[in-house]
C-alpha cells in the first residue's frame, strides 16, 4: 500500500474522507497530524480519538466489519499540528461544523460518543506536527510518501521551512482540497476555506517555491462544485436515520456504534444545509482521498508526464493568492489572460502538452488542478 501521511481539521467532511481512507487497501496511513482549521486543534485531535474509539466499539459488536477497515489495525501515529496560521488572524469553520468540529455531538450525544479508548489504538506523538511528519518523511525511501493535505497547509509551511530537500525529494505528492478558482468561494464569496484559512502558507509552497508544483495535485473547489458531485442529504431517508439520535437518551438504541456516529455529526452538517437552501453536501475531503487511492505514486513523472493518471487531466493554471485583502482574504487571482492557448476548443494533446510545458518554464505562480 500506498504510504500516506493525513493532515486534517476534522471536520464533518474529514471524518468521512478519513473514514473512507481506512477502508482503502490501497494505501497506509502512517501518521495523522491534526490542526486547527474547521474547529481549534484540541478538538481536531480530539475527533480522531473519537472515531477510533468508535470503531473499536463497533468492531467488538461487529467482528467481521473489522476487515472493511484495514486502515484501522495499523495504529497510525498522532501528533498535534499548528495552532493557527503563520501569520494573520485566526479563523475557524464552527459555524458549519459546530463548536467541536462534528456538529456539536458534544452537546448532543455526550453519552455514548466517547469512552476515551481511542487513543490506545494510535501512536501518540509528544512531538509537534511538522516534526513527526519530516521524521517519518525522512524515514521512508525517496518519493514514497503521499501527503493529504485536508485542511489548512500551515504544517507543510512549517515542514518546508524546516527541511525543504526532505519534503522536496522523499515526499512523492501532496494531495491538496484547497481553493476556488474558476467557482466562487464558501467561505467568503471569493475565497475557498482552507486557503482562507493560511494564505501565507499558500504562498510560500505553491508561489514562493516552497514545493515542486509538478509533485502539488490541487483538488479545489471547482471539482465538487458540480451537482453530481456533492453528497444528497435527502429529507425522507435523512429523517428516518437520524430522527431518534437527537435525543441523548435514546441515542444508542440500537444503532450499531459507527451509524450512531455518522448519523450524529451528519444530523447538523444536514440542518445547516438546509438552512442555507440545499439539502446536499459536498464532500471536498472525501475527493482528494479518492484522487490519493485511485492514482499511484508519481515515482520519477511528474504530474504533465503525458502517460500520469489516465482520465484525468491536468490543467496548469496560473494565479497568485491574495494574503491581506481588505475583503479578498484566500482568493485566487487567476490569471486567465493566456489561457486561450491552453483551453481552446478543438485542443489536441501535443498542442497542449506544449502549452504547458511553455507556461511552466516561464510561469510566475503556477499549480497544476486535476478536475
Ligand atoms: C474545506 O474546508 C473545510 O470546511 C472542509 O473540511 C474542507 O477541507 C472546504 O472548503
Ligand atoms: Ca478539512
Amino acid at each position: 500500500p500506498i504510504p500516506v501521511i493525513i493532515d486534517t481539521d476534522p471536520g464533518v467532511d474529514d471524518i468521512v474522507a478519513i473514514l473512507y481512507a481506512l477502508a482503502s487497501p490501497e494505501i497506509e496511513i502512517i501518521a495523522f497530524i491534526v490542526s486547527f482549521g474547521n474547529t481549534d486543534v484540541e478538538s481536531s485531535y480530539k475527533n480522531i480519538l473519537k472515531l477510533f474509539d468508535v470503531l473499536s466499539r463497533h468492531f467488538e459488536q461487529f467482528p467481521d466489519h473489522r476487515a472493511r477497515f484495514p486502515g484501522f489495525s495499523s495504529r497510525p501515529y498522532i501528533a498535534r499540528g499548528p495552532s493557527g496560521p503563520l501569520e494573520g488572524a485566526l479563523h475557524s469553520a464552527q459555524y458549519f461544523h459546530g463548536l467541536d468540529g462534528l456538529g456539536n455531538i458534544h452537546e448532543r450525544h455526550r453519552d455514548t460518543i466517547t469512552t476515551g479508548r481511542g487513543a490506545e489504538f494510535l501512536r501518540a506523538s509528544g512531538k509537534a506536527g511538522h516534526e513527526l511528519a519530516l521524521e517519518l518523511v525522512r524515514s521512508y525511501p525517496p518519493r514514497s510518501i503521499t501527503y493529504i493535505a485536508l485542511g489548512p497547509l500551515t504544517n507543510l509551511a512549517l515542514m518546508v521551512r524546516e527541511d525543504p530537500a526532505a519534503c522536496r525529494d522523499h515526499l512523492d505528492r501532496v494531495v491538496c482540497m484547497g481553493g476556488a478558482l474558476d467557482v466562487p468561494g464558501n467561505t467568503s464569496p471569493v475565497a475557498e476555506f482552507n486557503f482562507f484559512a493560511d494564505p501565507f502558507a499558500v504562498k510560500e509552497l505553491l508561489m514562493d517555491g516552497g514545493f515542486p508544483l509538478e509533485r502539488f495535485v490541487l483538488l479545489p473547489l471547482d471539482v465538487t462544485t458540480p451537482h453530481e458531485l456533492r453528497f444528497p442529504l435527502y429529507a425522507s431517508r435523512v429523517d428516518n436515520t437520524f430522527k431518534d439520535t437527537s435525543a441523548p437518551s435514546q441515542a444508542s438504541a440500537g444503532k450499531p456504534p459507527l451509524v450512531h456516529f455518522t448519523s450524529a455529526f451528519l444530523e447538523r452538517a444536514r440542518e445547516v444545509m438546509v438552512a442555507f437552501g440545499k439539502d446536499a453536501m459536498e464532500l471536498h475531503d472525501v475527493c482528494a482521498v479518492w484522487y490519493a487511492v485511485a492514482n499511484p505514486p508519481l515515482g520519477e513523472r511528474g504530474l504533465l508526464d503525458p502517460g500520469h493518471a489516465e482520465g484525468w487531466k491536468a490543467h496548469p493554471r496560473l494565479f497568485d493568492i491574495e494574503r491581506t485583502g481588505e475583503l479578498t482574504r484566500g482568493m485566487l487571482v487567476v490569471d486567465r489572460r493566456d489561457e486561450s492557448t491552453t483551453h481552446g476548443p478543438g485542443e489536441n494533446r501535443s498542442e497542449v502538452q506544449a502549452a504547458l510545458e511553455k507556461t511552466f518554464s516561464d510561469a510566475t505562480a503556477p499549480a497544476l488542478v486535476m478536475k
